[in-house]
């Protein structure tokens, strides 16, 4: 059977942007950078993608095209069995980030909805975190938008590429964009929003040392680009032959970090215009843009489109994340698409009722408390939601990551390399630079901040 392909090099960058901006940018890289420093984290950030991710993302879309299969074929179809378990990671790195994504998403129909409704107008600051502590621990309400959620999702990806996937990705990426132009600028209006600028644009350089923060940096970056579990590789495997892969790859990877940047300017202004505790952890861009509507006239408006857009670049992103566990199961094991997508879809709900029962009444479930031990690492003492985004961000895609390295820059170099120039006709004007990174460089570099993440270093 002839596997379906990107009805054109716009579908895909677009597509595949659309997996790569998401809540990753809008929600997660605010926080991070608000609890690791400001100016320093988003140095090291584009740091890191620029250099050190940027090859990874190039290979896992090369290796994708090159074996024109789903990420567990993919591997064993280039070169032998043993390597799908690196296809195999990813698929269970999937299964964990939909997990919570699928959570947090939900959390963004809550918001659309509570904006329609008008309900958040007029709450000052302290009011406004109160309410997201409150609904983020409802036993019920988010469960219900998370489920509602992983529904739609599951209807997309039933639907395939072209007619789900695609259509979706062309429209919303531009629209999000300029619907956070329009809030930058009302946030640079704020009293104080200097501070916030200063803050986030500033490096303090003695932060750079420390490397909580590069591990944390690498493992945003993967996340944020969708990297190393599968997702840009599955969706490099729908891409036609006659492609760029440099170009297209350095596309995707430039908007993704722009996105992120904007981001940034759009939540510190406020964050230090309202006096609010710039280290305040997941719920910052949810407390804190309701806050800037509040203040903008025609608040309401700009925030029942902006909790719209934030809903779509969700959705864009989840597709792609359940797409590589279907895309799996239907090629490898002849599992048909309907049945593959509603399956792992429904696995993943369970497990996503669990990330939000954490952040309530199962807060006090660790794995030190259902082992009944008690052991002083971090990753024993999180919370299901909180541990699942460490161990895939900090530590499976880091790993996916560097596997893929070992593959594109010692395995098979040859073969990747022709897949990357189109067989000598595209003009790779980094080649060296990139076999110097892919073997080397990058390898070194994620190597030691894994270890890192894990408590070795
Ligand atoms: N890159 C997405 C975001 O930033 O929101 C999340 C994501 C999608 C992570 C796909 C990983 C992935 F494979």
């Amino acid at each position: 059977m002839s596997r379906e392909l990107w009805s054109s090099r716009t579908g895909f960058i677009l597509a595949a942007a659309g997996s790569a901006v998401g809540l990753g940018n809008i929600w997660k890289f605010p926080y991070l950078a608000g609890k690791f420093g400001g100016g320093a984290f988003l140095l090291a950030y584009l740091i890191l993608v620029f250099t050190i991710v940027k090859v990874v993302m190039l290979s896992e879309i090369a290796i994708g095209r090159a074996a024109n299969k789903n990420a567990v074929g993919a591997f064993a179809s280039l070169h032998n069995r043993r390597w799908k378990i690196v296809g195999y990671m990813g698929v269970v790195a999937c299964f964990m980030v939909l997990s919570f994504y699928s959570v947090v998403a939900g959390w963004t129909i809550y918001y659309t909805v509570e904006m329609v409704s008008g309900s958040l107008s007029g709450l000052q600051p302290d009011a406004l975190t109160g309410k997201f502590e409150e609904f983020i621990a409802d036993p019920s309400l988010p469960v219900i938008y998370h489920g509602i959620f992983m529904l739609m999702v599951i209807a997309i990806v039933i639907r395939g590429i072209k007619g789900g996937i695609e259509k979706v990705s062309t429209l919303l990426m531009p629209a999000l964009f300029i619907i956070i132009i329009a809030l930058i600028l009302r946030g640079f209006m704020l009293d104080g929003a200097m501070k916030g600028l200063e803050f986030y644009l500033v490096p303090d350089w003695s932060q750079l040392g420390d490397f909580d923060l590069w591990s944390a940096a690498l493992g945003q970056a993967f996340f944020s680009l969708s990297l190393g579990m599968g997702t840009m590789l599955t969706y490099g495997s729908y891409l036609d032959k006659k492609e760029n892969l440099p170009n297209t790859s350095f596309q995707v990877a430039f908007i993704d970090t722009a996105v992120a940047f904007l981001a940034g300017l759009l939540v510190f202004p406020a964050v230090f215009s309202f006096g609010f505790d710039n280290t305040a952890g997941p719920g910052l861009t949810f407390i804190i843009l309701p806050a800037v509507f509040n203040q903008m006239f025609g608040g309401q408006l700009f925030g029942i489109l902006f909790f719209i857009l934030l809903f779509f670049a969700a959705l864009t992103s989840a597709i792609s994340i359940l797409e590589v566990m279907t895309s799996y199961w239907s090629e490898e094991k002849g599992v048909c698409r309907k049945k593959s997508a509603v399956i792992f879809g429904l696995l993943t709900f369970f497990m996503g009722v669990a990330c939000s029962y954490s952040l309530g009444i199962w807060a006090d479930v660790t794995l030190s408390s259902i082992l009944g031990i008690n052991i002083d690492l971090e990753v024993f003492n999180l919370g299901v939601f909180d541990f699942l985004d460490y161990v895939s961000s900090n530590i499976l895609l880091p790993l996916g990551g560097l596997l893929i390295l070992i593959f594109a820059g010692w395995i098979k170099p040859k073969r990747i390399m022709d897949e990357i120039t189109n067989n000598g006709k595209v003009d790779f004007y980094w080649k060296n630079a990139f076999i110097i990174m892919t073997k080397y460089i990058s390898p070194i570099a994620i190597g030691y901040l894994l270890l890192n993440s894990i408590g070795i270093i």
